[in-house]
């Protein structure tokens, strides 16, 4: 937990903003697995964190806009839960170490909400994507399961975004701790992996690496040789010579803050020319992004530049033939690459995706393309300084999209499809860093970044 000024000055920014009504910050509670009892591990909130710092789950705040009253709800334990838990702080102290001065039992949050619409304020509250809170607000303030995310207030996410967008250096401090233990955990798995190991065994390690020093990995490990599908958690499959793995795994630590890295390395420690040639394109694109990112530039401009040069290797390769510009502008790298450069990244590794995408990645005037790639940017925002997002530009090949594509003829006059035949074994890469933007330009965030060079990967797996 920071400092408590640090929660202190955030709710007085957020006021700054909205003026009126009441404002509901619901934490999260227990989610069981397989019985009541058996719970999948604890995560709070990241906007509930973010203002109020407190990691316990059955906790809400409410804060009025118009004279500033901030109420913390929460019940103390009890002695059935001593028991089990251990003596707890009691919510009153657990309130005030982060500045707020009131609390009330967790079943005064209905009277409190109630008198709010008696008097005709509105109750602000941020779009729920847990079925507990869905549940909570349908009880609380009766709203319709199906309307709650037309409900949720727009003035509201929108101040929570502007607040939590850029990073301030407390969190940057966290993040690079987050970066820290996942340089750890990506060098663990390089140095690891072997022919004839399964999977598995590294995605075990990692974890093991990530779970030492921090809470949780930030998402499902993605650990597989068949990179092609982009977010394949299917770790069963035994490493064979010539194949390529990739790895996008990352970090949350005990702050929450998180970290998210890929490599693709080379089963037996080598890579194929072949696999070179096309691992030299997406580093040629990672490196782009970096270079280009600074204040003032949208991340959809750095999107549509990595693209070209995606387009421009593939072209050199014989995949492709064409205009290299006309060929971004018709689409052409959502066949190799159908995502989007990169994400927000902070306390959430999708950072606030829960308030919306659109409102997260894109500015007023912006609008999502619907484009196969492009389509799917998160982050096309202007970069200001303090944005924190990741760069993860790939090329896949992806046998079932390549014959749709082949199929309908979309593209067709651009794409060697009999040339990419050859490549339907061959996987896929992508490449990630975490970059914070500066006030000139971006840096990578970790202690040093991961090795990302035919060399530097060549020389570190198998070295031990
Ligand atoms: N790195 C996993 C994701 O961005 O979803």
């Amino acid at each position: 937990m920071f400092d408590k000024s640090v929660y202190i000055s955030r709710r007085k920014r957020l006021l700054e903003q909205m003026k009126d009504g009441v404002l509901l910050l619901l934490g999260n509670s227990e989610a069981s697995c397989n019985y009541r009892d058996n719970q999948y591990q604890f995560r709070q909130d990241s906007t509930f964190l973010y203002f109020f710092g407190l990691d316990k789950p059955d906790l809400a705040a409410v804060i009025d806009a118009e004279t500033g009253e901030e109420i913390i709800f929460g019940d103390d334990v009890d002695i059935d839960d001593i028991i089990w838990m251990g003596p707890q702080p009691l919510i009153a102290d657990q309130a005030a170490d982060v500045g707020v001065a009131k609390t009330a039992p967790f079943a005064k949050l209905a009277d409190c909400l109630k008198e709010a619409q008696r008097k005709g304020r509105t109750v602000h509250f941020l779009p729920p994507y847990r079925n507990h809170n869905k549940i909570l607000l349908h009880q609380l303030l009766g709203v319709g399961f199906d309307e709650m995310k037309e409900r949720a207030s727009v003035p509201f996410i929108k101040a929570v975004i502007s607040l939590r967008h850029a990073k301030e250096p407390c969190e940057i401090a966290e993040i690079e701790k987050a970066c820290t233990l996942g340089y750890a955990m990506h060098v663990t798995a390089m140095k690891m992996m072997r022919v004839g190991m399964r999977e598995q065994e590294i995605v075990g390690i990692m974890e093991g690496v990530c779970r030492s020093g921090g809470v949780m990995t930030s998402f499902p490990t993605i650990l597989s040789q068949h990179g092609e599908t982009l977010h394949n958690h299917n770790h069963d499959a035994i490493l064979t010579e010539g194949r390529l793995c990739v790895i996008d795994a990352g970090v949350e630590i005990d702050s929450h803050y998180c970290s998210d890295n890929t490599r693709t390395l080379p089963t037996g420690g080598k890579f194929t020319q072949k696999q070179k040639d096309v691992y030299n394109i997406v580093l040629a694109a990672n490196d782009y992004a970096r270079e280009a990112c600074r204040p003032g530039i949208t991340y959809r401009e750095v999107h549509l530049g990595a693209c070209t040069i995606i387009v421009q290797g593939l072209k050199n390769l014989g995949l492709l033939h064409g205009d290299v510009d006309e060929m971004v502008d018709a689409g052409v790298q959502g066949l190799f690459m159908p995502h989007g450069l990169g994400h927000n990244m902070g306390l959430d590794v999708h950072d606030m995706e829960d308030l919306g995408e659109d409102y997260v990645g894109y500015d007023p005037g912006q609008t999502r393309a619907k484009q196969l790639g492009l389509g799917s940017l998160r982050m096309a925002r202007k970069l200001v300084a303090g944005h924190v997002i990741t760069d993860e530009p790939g090329i896949y090949f992806i046998p079932a999209l390549i014959e749709k594509w082949k199929k309908e003829g979309h593209n067709a006059q651009y794409i060697n499809f009999s040339k990419l035949e050859s490549y339907y074994d061959f996987g896929g890469i992508r490449l990630e860093d975490d970059l914070l933007i500066m006030p000139k330009g971006a840096r990578i965030l970790g202690p040093a970044r991961i090795p990302i060079t035919v060399e530097e990967i060549e020389n570190i797996m198998y070295s031990d």
